[in-house]
C-alpha cells in the first residue's frame, strides 16, 4: 500500500494533466480554425461607396480658415440590415474631408457632443504641440477646443482621430475618424486625377465586427497581438462597396484606419498601380507596384488604370512579412477580404498620363544630424523598457535640428512607429536601403518582429517646453497599453 498511494497520485496528476492539455489542445486547435477571416469571392458589392463630403469650413474676416467639427454620437448600418450605434464627426459615423491649402491659416472648432472626454489630433500634420490634439488636449463632454496653426507642409493625404490616453482604440473603433488633405500649388501643377468623390477618392479602411444585434464589438480576439481585429471590412463606413469609375485613370487615397489590422493592399487580378504618395506626401516619381503594405495609421496614393467595361476588386492580402505559425495567424495575417470593387463605365473620359516627375523632397539630411536616440519597443506596451507616463518628458529635441532615431522592434509581436510634428525619411530597415513606398515623406512605419528602422527626423520651428509630442505603436491596443513616449521641441 505505502509504495502504491504515491504510484497512483502520479498516475492521477499524469491523467488530469494530459486530460487538460487535450482539452488545450482542442480549444487552441478550434481558435486557431476559428480564427482565418476570408471574404474574398463572397461580397455581393451591392451598394454604392460612400464618399465623405468635402468640409472646407468657411474664411473668417482675417482670412482665417475656420472649420466646425461636432463630435456626435448616432447610428449607422456599417453592415446591411442593421443599425449599429456609432460616433462621428458632423454625422452619426466617421467624418467629412477637411481640405485646407499650404499657407492658410486654419482654426479647428471642435465641439464635443460624446458622453466622454475626448481629443481629436492631425495625425502626419506639423504644428504646435498645443494644437495637436494629442492625450493633453482633452475636450470634455460639452466644451469646444479652437486649435489654430499655419499650413505648412506638401500636399498630402494626413487624417484626423481621437487621442485620449488609454482609450483610443474605442473612440476610433466607434467611428471618430476623418481624412485631411492638404493643397499646395506644386501638386496643382501636376496632371493627377484631383476631382474630389470623382477620379480622386478616399479610400479609410476599418476592420470591424458587429455582433447580431448591430452592438460594434470593441473586444480583442482571442490569442490576438495586436488588439482588436474585425472580421468584416468597411470602406469609408460602407460594406461591400463599389465605386463607379468613369475616367480611364483613378486615384485612390488608401487609409488604413483599422485599429490592430496590417492591410497589404492589391487587385484581385493582381494588375499593377502607380504608388504616388506616402504619407506625407509625393514621391518623387510615381513607382510601378502591385501590392501596397500598410500598417494602421499609413496612408498611400495609388494610381490605377482601368479599360471601359471591366471591374476590378481592391483586396487586402496575407501581408508578407515572413511571420508564421500561431502569431502569423492569431494576428490576422492569413486573412482575406474584398475590399472595393472598381467599376468601369462603359465609355470612360481619358485622363492625362500620369506624370514621369512628380515633387522634389526636401528630405531630411542624415549628414545634419546632431545626435542618434534609440526608441526600442518591448512586449506589447513599453519603450525603452518604460510604459507612458504622462508627467514624464522621454526626449527633449532642438528646433530646427535633424536627429536620428534607431527604432527597434525588440519583441516577436508585430509593431509601427508613428512620430507626431513630423515627416521623417526612412535611412534603412535592417541595415538595407529602403523599398520604395518607404523612400518618401513618412510619419508611421511598420516593424515586424525583431527588426529595425533608422528614421531621419529634422524638427519644425514649433517650440514648447511645456507641451509635448507623442511617439508612439500605432497599434491602438499597444498604444493605449502604454506603448508610448513624449518628447518636446524647444528653443
Ligand atoms: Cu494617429 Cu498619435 O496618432
Ligand atoms: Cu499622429
Ligand atoms: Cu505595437
Amino acid at each position: 500500500m505505502s509504495t502504491r498511494r504515491p504510484l497512483r497520485a502520479a498516475l492521477t496528476v499524469v491523467a488530469i494533466a494530459s486530460f487538460v492539455m487535450a482539452g488545450f489542445a482542442t480549444y487552441a486547435a478550434i481558435a486557431y480554425m476559428r480564427a482565418l477571416d476570408d471574404t474574398t469571392g463572397e461580397l455581393p458589392f451591392d451598394t454604392p461607396l460612400r464618399v465623405p463630403p468635402l468640409h472646407t469650413g468657411r474664411v473668417d474676416a482675417d482670412g482665417v480658415r475656420v472649420v466646425d467639427l461636432e463630435l456626435r454620437t448616432g447610428t449607422s448600418q456599417l453592415l446591411p440590415g442593421v443599425e449599429t450605434p456609432t460616433w462621428g464627426v458632423n454625422g452619426g459615423h466617421l467624418g467629412p474631408t477637411v481640405r485646407a491649402r499650404r499657407g492658410e491659416t486654419v482654426r479647428m472648432e471642435v465641439t464635443n457632443r460624446l458622453p466622454e472626454t475626448t481629443t481629436l489630433h492631425w495625425h502626419g500634420m506639423s504644428l504646435p504641440a498645443v494644437a495637436d490634439g494629442g492625450p493633453h488636449a482633452p475636450i470634455r463632454p460639452g466644451a469646444t477646443w479652437s486649435p489654430t496653426w499655419v499650413i505648412d507642409q506638401p500636399a498630402a493625404s494626413l487624417w484626423y482621430h481621437p487621442h485620449p490616453h488609454g482609450r483610443t482604440t474605442e473612440h476610433v473603433q466607434r467611428g471618430v475618424v476623418g481624412m485631411f488633405i492638404v493643397d499646395d500649388d506644386v501638386a496643382d501643377a501636376l496632371a493627377l486625377p484631383d476631382t474630389y468623390g470623382v477620379d480622386d477618392v478616399p479610400v479609410i479602411v476599418q476592420d470591424v465586427r458587429v455582433d447580431s444585434g448591430g452592438t460594434l464589438d470593441l473586444g480583442s480576439p482571442m490569442f490576438s497581438s495586436l488588439g482588436p481585429l474585425g472580421d468584416q471590412l468597411l470602406v469609408n463606413g460602407t460594406h461591400a462597396p463599389y465605386f463607379d469609375v468613369t475616367t480611364t485613370i483613378v486615384r485612390l487615397r488608401l487609409l488604413n484606419a483599422s485599429p490592430g489590422r496590417i492591410h497589404d493592399f492589391g487587385f484581385d487580378d493582381d494588375r499593377s498601380f502607380d504608388l504616388i504618395a506616402t504619407d506625407g506626401g509625393l514621391l518623387d516619381a510615381p513607382y510601378v507596384l502591385d501590392r501596397i503594405l500598410l500598417s494602421p495609421g499609413e496612408r498611400a496614393e495609388i494610381v490605377v488604370a482601368v479599360a471601359p467595361g471591366e471591374s476590378t476588386v481592391l483586396r487586402s492580402t496575407p501581408p508578407r512579412l515572413g511571420i508564421g505559425g500561431f502569431e502569423a495567424r492569431f494576428s490576422g495575417l492569413h486573412d482575406r477580404f474584398d475590399v472595393l470593387e472598381l467599376r468601369a463605365a462603359s465609355e470612360l473620359a481619358a485622363s492625362a498620363p500620369v506624370p514621369e516627375r512628380l515633387v522634389e523632397w526636401d528630405a531630411p539630411d542624415p549628414g545634419a544630424s546632431v545626435g542618434t536616440h534609440v526608441f526600442a519597443l518591448q512586449g506589447r506596451s513599453r519603450i525603452n523598457g518604460r510604459r507612458m507616463d504622462m508627467d514624464r518628458i522621454d526626449h527633449v529635441a532642438r528646433v530646427g535640428t535633424t536627429e536620428i532615431w534607431e527604432v527597434r522592434n525588440d519583441s516577436g509581436t508585430i509593431h509601427n512607429i508613428h512620430v507626431h510634428e513630423v515627416q521623417f525619411r526612412v535611412l534603412d530597415i535592417d541595415g538595407a536601403s529602403p523599398p520604395p513606398e518607404l523612400r518618401g515623406p513618412k510619419d508611421t512605419v511598420l516593424l515586424p518582429p525583431r527588426s529595425s528602422a533608422r528614421l531621419v527626423l529634422r524638427f519644425g520651428e514649433h517650440a514648447d517646453p511645456s507641451t509635448p509630442y507623442m511617439v508612439h505603436c500605432h497599434i491602438l491596443r499597444h498604444e493605449d497599453d502604454g506603448m508610448m513616449a513624449q518628447f518636446t521641441v524647444v528653443e
